[in-house]
């Protein structure tokens, strides 16, 4: 085992300067949660570096969070040195630790499941719940940054061995997922684990906390379709005649995808029958329970309104009677338990906030 000495010796050569250590873990717990909440936006394989770039700063986090653990740790462990901020601080520290072991650990494949939550979801708590309280630790021992800290040829050489070490052990853990033969290996770039098989039974029903409706009577039903057109049409579901079929792939950010046969009406059809207007742009799908999502209106000619799925008609849990099938969008942007389809000049960006408080009384 290595002296302590000799480890003091080996921290002085490769570790920043203790601010810069902090500093440099606020920032990057910072672009962690932004670059994993922009993650959740993406579906499409070019955007593949936001995952690489989440990766790499979760490792680089892990050498930092040692350093600093290791140079607090007779504050931390010793009880009569102990202040009212340094129960913040073990929280802090063990929320970070949260974060870090259950990313690796789903990465690694392990798919742990408690009822629709994933380790993934679970990691994503770990996430949210540091923001807080590193905002609160840094107001209790707020040192400001130096510049001096920051100066040198060896500060960046550090940083530069972090980022570089950061890629290698990234691609060491694909490596050994493939080697081993983990679950981790048939993750999508996006993370997510696959969820295999057809129509309603193969993947779980998931949905944002309050938007839980109750099961629709396709009688009392109707779909508007308004807007920017020059005909618009209430359509009941007798009247809905389903005549595209398409496979596509849904990949949910709690942390699994699917892939499945849709059957349904294609969106482009419906908007040539209510001739929508030439200077349209966006086209907006509203739920019964409020939740919406706007696609441009090329993408949204090219999506799906479906009625079934794998060769079945469409479960109540995930949507029916009408569910958006949007391709290379994330499962939260595929609209469920559509009624109001409405043809506009401009996005939405309201949407953001609705996705997080629809359903609520
Ligand atoms: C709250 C927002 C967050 C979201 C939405 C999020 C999302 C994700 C996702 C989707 C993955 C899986 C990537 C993959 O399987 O390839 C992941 C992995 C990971 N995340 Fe996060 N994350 C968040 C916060 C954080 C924070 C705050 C940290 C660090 C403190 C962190 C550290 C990690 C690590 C270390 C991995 C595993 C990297 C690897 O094994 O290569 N994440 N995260």
């Amino acid at each position: 085992m290595m002296s302590e000495e000799r480890l003091r010796t080996v921290l002085a050569r490769v570790q920043p300067a203790p601010r810069l250590v902090d500093w440099s873990l606020f920032v990057l717990v910072f672009l962690e949660v932004a670059s994993g909440l922009l993650s959740f936006t993406v579906g499409r394989p070019p955007g593949w570096p936001v995952f690489e770039f989440h990766r790499i700063a979760g490792v680089a986090i892990v050498a930092l969070l040692a350093f600093k653990l290791y140079r607090v740790r007779h504050r931390v462990l010793d009880r009569d040195r102990w202040v009212p901020s340094t129960v913040l601080s073990a929280l802090t520290a063990a929320a970070a630790v949260g974060a870090l072991l259950t990313g690796f650990l789903w990465v690694a494949g392990l798919d742990v499941r408690i009822a629709y939550w994933t380790l993934l979801s679970v990691h994503v708590g770990f996430g949210l719940a540091l923001v807080p309280l590193l905002i609160a630790h840094l107001s209790t021992r707020f040192r400001p940054p130096r510049r001096v800290d920051l100066e040198g040829r060896r500060t960046a050489i550090r940083f530069t061995g972090l980022v570089v070490g950061g890629a290698v052990l990234v691609r060491l853990q694909d490596l050994a997922n493939a080697v081993l033969e983990t679950g981790g290996r048939d993750r999508r770039f996006t993370g997510s684990q696959p969820r295999e098989g057809a129509g309603n039974a193969a993947f779980p029903v998931t949905s944002w906390v309050a938007d839980d409706p109750d099961p629709i009577d396709r009688d009392s039903w109707a779909l508007s379709v308004d807007g920017m057109v020059a005909s618009p049409i209430e359509l009941e579901f007798s009247a809905i005649e389903p005549d595209a079929e398409r496979e596509a792939l849904l990949d949910c950010t709690s942390g699994w995808y699917t892939v499945q046969r849709w059957g349904g009406i294609r969106v482009g059809d419906l908007l040539d029958r209510v001739d929508a207007d030439a200077d349209a742009t966006h086209v907006r799908f509203v739920s019964v329970t409020g939740y919406r999502w706007t696609l441009p209106i090329d993408e949204a000619r090219d999506a799906l309104l479906a009625t079934r799925v794998g060769g079945e008609r469409l479960s109540h849990g995930h949507g029916a009677p009408l569910r958006l099938v949007a391709p290379g969008r994330r499962g939260f942007q595929w609209v469920k338990w559509v009624d109001r389809v409405e043809v506009r000049d401009r996005p939405d960006p309201a949407q953001w906030l609705v996705t997080l408080i629809s359903g609520f009384e």
